[in-house]
């Protein structure tokens, strides 16, 4: 199989000899042509990368990180950095608990406290079935051949189903080892289903079924968490109306083995937009939350799913419920694949903070109401460091 280096600050050919009088003008003309065919070589190249890191792993070995996707010294995880594991730091809430009368008001308590102090938990008694075989046909998806996923690239952020790679492929200036394929669910998910893509054969089947499952899973932690913040029944009925009728995306990452894992990362730090994420990993590391400073790993608990707060939670929690920054990091020996499910309100509402959870005095109004509109201008103008859509909102700062 070729080596295949594809470093861009490397692709440096051109002659560097003196020109002489005489071939002054033959030299001007070779070098005007070697700049060209650079320029063509460096195209390439770029084009090459936008088909995205699978396709780079499957043209032969890589030994070592394309230039486009190094990370400047101070945005790379740091070198041989441990980060502090979650497991005696992120709760793990089992939710059939919520289920029990007599152990529910326990089970919200600690609900609770976990979307207050961390924003990130992992749940167990989901009833989220299906996550083994959602990982698996995702894993049987990137290994298609490229052709058949490149029939869902799209360069639209708005398309509805769209394979692509990077975090946003737009603006990245460097890339992220990552690839995936968007899949936008509406409440009536037969609608799009369609639309999906027709391989493997067991995709839409196994995919909707889970992306049904999680959609149960949010409605039934969001009538938790209102009942937690004490929002009483005309707002709750209202927003788990709105959850009901709401938006769900699911990503579907692969993280290739990556031959320098310490200058770049799977995604870049980013807080996710939505009201709530529930997102199932497989058992290979990489999840990483800034929590007091440092980073925590989130290990995979089998059987788990991990959910986190979102944008959108943050603001109508008026400032509550954290949306914590998150990234993912990639090591050399092993793929990754993982199934973020986001999941907010239908995407025409106004977000703002809950009527209940603001007063003058101690609760001031700290963000500014906000739409999806403002959230795809910020996307299509956000610049490769600012991955926090949540900053942009905030009327307060602290
Ligand atoms: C995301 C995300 C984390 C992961 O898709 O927004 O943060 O582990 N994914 O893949
Ligand atoms: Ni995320």
């Amino acid at each position: 199989m070729a080596i295949l280096d594809v470093d861009l600050a490397q692709n440096n050919n051109s002659s560097s000899a003196p020109p002489c009088h005489a071939h002054a003008h033959a030299h001007a003309r070779q070098q005007a042509h070697a700049d060209e065919q650079q320029d063509a070589e460096e195209e390439e190249q770029q084009q090459l990368l936008l088909k995205g890191v699978r396709h780079l792993c499957e043209r032969g070995t890589i030994t070592k990180l394309p230039a486009r996707y190094v990370l400047p010294p101070s945005d790379r995880p740091a070198p041989g950095d441990q980060p502090r594991s979650s497991s005696c730091i992120f709760p793990v809430i089992d939710l059939g608990r919520l289920r029990v009368p007599a152990e529910r008001a326990a089970a919200l308590a600690e609900l609770d406290a976990a979307c207050r102090d961390y924003g990130f938990f992992q749940v167990v008694g989901h009833g989220v079935d299906g996550g083994g075989r959602m990982l698996d046909v995702a894993r049987r998806f990137f290994d298609l051949p490229f052709q058949e996923r490149a029939r869902y690239m799209s360069a639209d952020i708005r398309a509805p189903v769209r394979y692509g790679t990077s975090f946003n492929q737009l603006n990245d200036g460097v890339l992220c080892w990552r690839d995936f394929l968007k899949l936008v669910c509406c409440d009536d998910l037969a609608a799009v289903v369609p639309s999906w893509p027709d391989a493997p054969t067991d995709l839409r089947e196994v995919v909707s079924a889970y992306a049904r499952s999680s959609r149960r899973l949010f409605r039934e932690l969001m009538e938790a968490a209102l009942e937690a913040l004490g929002i009483r029944s005309g707002g709750a009925a209202e927003m788990l109306a709105d959850c009901d009728a709401g938006s769900q995306m699911l990503m579907v990452n692969c993280f290739p083995a990556c031959p320098e894992p310490d200058l770049t990362l799977g995604m870049p730090p980013h807080s996710d937009y939505g009201f709530l994420t529930v997102l199932l990993q497989d058992q290979v590391n990489g999840l990483e939350v800034r929590h007091a400073d440092t980073w925590v790993l989130v290990d995979p608990v089998p059987g788990s799913l991990v959910v986190n707060i979102g944008d959108h939670f943050e603001m109508y929690s008026n400032g509550r419920y954290k949306s914590l920054l998150h990234r993912v990091r990639v090591n050399s020996a092993r793929p990754r694949i993982s199934v973020a499910s986001l999941h907010g309100l239908p995407p025409e509402r106004v977000i703002g903070p809950a009527p209940e959870l603001v007063d003058d005095e101690k609760n001031p109004r700290m963000y500014m109401d906000t739409d999806f509109a403002t959230f795809l201008d910020y996307l299509i103008s956000a610049e490769g460091k600012h991955k926090s859509f949540l900053q942009t909102r905030r009327l307060i700062t602290n």
